[in-house]
């Protein structure tokens, strides 16, 4: 499944208040938020897929991962990953 960043772009824009995404910076540096600005593709779909199925649990980040289609997944990933660019 093909990503559209610009797609991406928008619906992300509720993880930065958490990621930091813009800019890189995690904006709460004394919560441990992982960095997921600039990580590989596969590994970002892998993560929110194992969110959305319940495998890895977080109560965020499933919250986040179930109301995302298939597409909306591959649409956040190819954001994101481009951000390292
Ligand atoms: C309320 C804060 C919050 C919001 C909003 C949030 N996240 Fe997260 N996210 C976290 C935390 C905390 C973790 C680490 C959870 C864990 O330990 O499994 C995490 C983990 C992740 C991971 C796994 C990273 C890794 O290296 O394992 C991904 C991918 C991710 N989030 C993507 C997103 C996306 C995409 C959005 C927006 C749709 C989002 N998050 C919104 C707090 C948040």
């Amino acid at each position: 499944m093909t990503g559209d960043a610009a797609t991406g772009r928008q619906l992300t824009y509720t993880c930065q208040g958490c990621h930091g995404v813009e800019g890189y910076r995690n904006i709460y540096p004394h919560y441990h938020v992982p960095m997921i600005g600039g990580q590989s593709p596969e590994y970002l779909v892998n993560a929110l897929h194992e969110y959305k199925r319940g495998t890895r649990r977080h109560p965020t980040m499933q919250a986040q991962a179930q109301s995302f289609t298939d597409q909306d997944i591959a649409d956040i990933a190819a954001f994101l990953s481009e951000l390292s660019k």
